[in-house]
Order: C-alpha cells, then sequence, then structure tokens
C-alpha cells in the first residue's frame, strides 16, 4: 500500500491572458513525469470577462485540457480547430511543435458563467519528443466513467474499477477524476514502478498507511500526515496499490506515471533534455518551422 510522503500546498499564478490557476507545482521541481497541474478556477466570469491564453507555440510534451465547467475553444497552426464543454478532454501531443490557442468559446464570452477545469503537462521521453503531433479528444457521453459503492470515477487514462481509458498514451499515465460521497472507500490498483499522486479539490481524503513502515520508515512518510485536503497535492509512496477512504464529499485526480530519469531543459512553453534543443526550438518557433 502506498502512503503520503509529502504534502503540496497550491499557490495562486495568472496564466495566459490572466486566468487565476491553483498550481501546487514549484517551478524548478519536476514530479516525474508530470511537469505542471494547474486547476484553472473555479471562477465566475460575468459577460465579457472570461480570458484564456492567445496563441503559443508547445514542443517537447503533452497538454491536458479537461473542462468541468465553462465551454472553451481552440485552433492550432496545423488547422484544427474544436471546443470542449463540461467533461470534455483533449490530450494534445505537442511533439516537435504546435502553435495554439486556448480561449472561452465566444458564446461563453459573451454569456459569463463558471470556468473551472485543469491543465496538466505531461513530459515526453527524448526519443518521442520531437513525434508529429496528434490530438486525442474524448466527449463527456463517450469517456469512460463508473460508479460504485458512493465512487464515481472518469478514467482520462489508464485504468480504474475494471474501467479503462481509450487515450492512448505515450508512456504509462494514469489520470482519473474521482468523486467519493461521504464514508466511502476506493483502492486504486498501480503498478509499482509508477510515480504517483493524488491532487485533492474538494473536501478530504485519508490514506491509510501502508504496511511497509517498520522495515523503510521514511520512505513510507513517518511523521506526514496521512491526510490531503482540498488544494494538496499528496505524493505517494512506492506500493502497488492506493487506498483513499473519504469522510466527507471529496473530488479529487489521481495522477501516475514514470520516473523519466532524463536531464530536462525548460523555458516558457518549451521542454526538452538539452539548453541547445531549447535554442533550437525558439529558433524554430521565429523561423515560422515549429508547427508547420
Ligand atoms: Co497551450
Amino acid at each position: 500500500m502506498r502512503s503520503v510522503t509529502e504534502i503540496i500546498s497550491t499557490h495562486i499564478v495568472r496564466e495566459g491572458g490572466g486566468f487565476k490557476v491553483r498550481r501546487p507545482f514549484r517551478m524548478n521541481r519536476v514530479l516525474s513525469p508530470f511537469l505542471l497541474i494547474d486547476e484553472m478556477g473555479p471562477v465566475e466570469y460575468g459577460p465579457g470577462e472570461a480570458v484564456g491564453a492567445p496563441w503559443h507555440p508547445h514542443r517537447g510534451f503533452e497538454t491536458v485540457t479537461y473542462l468541468l465547467n465553462g465551454r472553451m475553444r481552440h485552433e492550432d497552426s496545423a488547422g484544427n480547430s474544436g471546443e470542449l464543454n463540461p467533461g470534455d478532454v483533449q490530450w494534445m501531443t505537442a511533439g516537435r511543435g504546435i502553435i495554439h490557442s486556448e480561449e472561452p468559446h465566444e458564446q461563453f464570452q459573451k454569456s459569463g458563467g463558471k470556468m473551472h477545469g485543469f491543465q496538466i503537462w505531461v513530459n515526453l521521453p527524448a526519443k518521442h519528443k520531437m513525434m508529429p503531433p496528434r490530438y486525442q479528444e474524448i466527449s463527456a457521453d463517450v469517456s469512460p466513467t463508473i460508479e460504485e459503492k458512493g465512487v464515481w470515477a472518469r478514467v482520462i487514462a489508464g485504468e480504474c474499477l475494471g474501467v479503462s481509458s481509450s487515450i492512448d498514451t505515450v508512456i504509462p499515465i494514469t489520470l482519473i477524476h474521482v468523486k467519493m460521497q461521504e464514508g466511502s472507500e476506493l483502492i486504486q490498483k498501480l503498478d509499482s514502478n509508477l510515480n504517483s499522486m493524488i491532487y485533492v479539490f474538494s473536501g478530504n481524503v485519508a490514506i491509510p498507511r501502508g504496511t511497509g513502515v517498520k522495515t523503510h520508515p521514511q520512505a513510507f512518510g513517518l511523521g506526514v500526515k496521512q491526510q490531503i485536503s482540498d488544494g494538496e497535492l499528496g505524493i505517494l509512496s512506492e506500493g502497488d496499490s492506493i487506498v483513499i477512504k473519504s469522510n466527507v464529499f471529496s473530488e479529487f485526480l489521481i495522477l501516475a506515471g514514470p520516473e523519466l530519469n532524463e536531464p530536462i531543459a525548460r523555458y516558457g512553453p518549451f521542454v526538452m533534455n538539452t539548453r541547445e534543443e531549447i535554442q533550437q526550438a525558439f529558433f524554430d518557433y521565429q523561423n515560422g518551422t515549429l508547427g508547420n
């Protein structure tokens, strides 16, 4: 069983055109293979107030956008466009390069309303950083979900309670949105070699401590509270399952993926392995050869 080894609290930052996000990451730190977890909102926009992220490039990783409330519209340099509605997932592999805009849908922009969602950056291994860009979009009505014994889950990537995602990931990623009713329990199986974490955005959950405490106390988070609350990211120890109990209604993401063990060179929207590759990305962007 996995235990909580560290709790990281969110801080509020402004992104893109000025929208507020809760971010449980520090930019100088990577929780491999995740580079960023941004909770966009929840924010209540008045008519004409909603803001997004105007045209910008990406190279070397994937961006996952998951919308809970609101309506967004995206466009890219390859001529793709589409919209995201509540429950929809867009898994964008930037690979060698994409330039895109992520804006509130014009109707939402006019009417205003509640905007809430996530953008998560997933790193790519060196040998796939320059792969051709691709999109995978799963709308809410066809996304795999399951509900049993007070636990509801949408499986964005990986598997939960016997339900599998239809998203094809480059490296094995688990990304699950879970809602738990008061007094419910979830046992999530995970490959023991994957890093894992839980980001809570409503309520709080308890993670009963694993049984390996006596042999490796430091690896099992001795002295760390085994509870993750709203706005906290709990980093978990090794183990092949996570036991999650909730005494109140709680809502959270389970994230897992492999340790990439590769150097990271990062600048703004580019995440590569070396400084030279970052310089190349800037060069290609300015030259117009990124994103075509
Ligand atoms: Co973007």
